[in-house]
């Protein structure tokens, strides 16, 4: 039998606030939300956990095949134990970039996406969701904002948690995270051919959401 789902993508550069948007607009629509880099994030702490010689590709996808990767809304769940806030520390963030750049990890991690998504309505967030992980998806979204704009965001965010950064120091980390997202060899960051660009520069994120909430309900074109 057919299974009838939706699936919303929304790709974008780091800090462009997909994650924020995504869940948001999946609450409001009644969808699953899935956070896909949570899932890279994932398998970089179980590679750090291991110790594994980065530079050495079989080890990193042995080290993706034996780990249990759960997800649970907001919830990263590795061989049972909770590190959703673990994933998010510099080192992780560092790391990542080995487990993204890995041709048969990224297949793996797809092919989970895919499921997960199989039976439900889905907004899905990454880099790759409109253009490798769901081609077919009902709406494709990539979700932008100036280099500067991102920079100031995440320093606000970390100032929220009692971290300090400059804006200069930002902005160097965000540009290579941006050259190496751009350019690796599968599932690089890109827009898909059909998704609808939004620009959040001078839009606060509830007004982003507003926005792809009209256009999924039909009330909104996009220009
Ligand atoms: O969205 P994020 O910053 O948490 O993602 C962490 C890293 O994972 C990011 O630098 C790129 C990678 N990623 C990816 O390659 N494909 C995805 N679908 C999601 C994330």
């Amino acid at each position: 039998m057919e299974k009838y789902r939706l699936i919303i993508t929304i790709d974008g550069p780091a800090g462009a606030g997909k994650s924020t948007v995504a869940r948001k607009l999946a609450k409001r629509l009644g969808f699953q939300f899935l956070n896909t880099g949570a899932m890279y994030r994932a398998i970089a702490l179980a590679a750090i956990q291991a110790g594994v010689d980065w530079s050495n590709a079989t080890q990193l996808a042995r080290t993706a095949e034996a780990v249990k990767l759960r997800i649970e809304g907001d919830q990263v769940f590795l061989n049972d134990v909770d590190v959703s806030e673990e994933i998010r520390t510099a080192e992780v963030t560092e790391k990542t970039r080995f487990i993204a750049d890995h041709p048969q990890i990224r297949g793996e991690l797809v092919a989970l996406q895919r499921s997960i998504a199989e039976q439900e309505n889905y907004v899905t967030d990454g880099r790759d969701q409109g253009t490798v992980a769901f081609p077919d998806a009902a709406w494709k979204f990539f979700l932008t904002a100036s280099p500067e704009e991102r920079a100031r965001r995440r320093q606000r965010d970390l100032k929220a948690k009692g971290q300090h950064a400059t804006e200069e120091e930002l902005l160097k980390q965000q540009t290579l995270r941006d050259e190496q997202d751009t350019n690796r060899e599968v599932g690089a960051l890109r827009k898909a051919e059909d998704a609808i660009e939004v620009c959040s520069d001078h839009l606060t994120l509830m007004e982003v959401v507003d926005k792809l909430e009209r256009i999924v309900r039909k009330k909104e074109t996009p220009e």
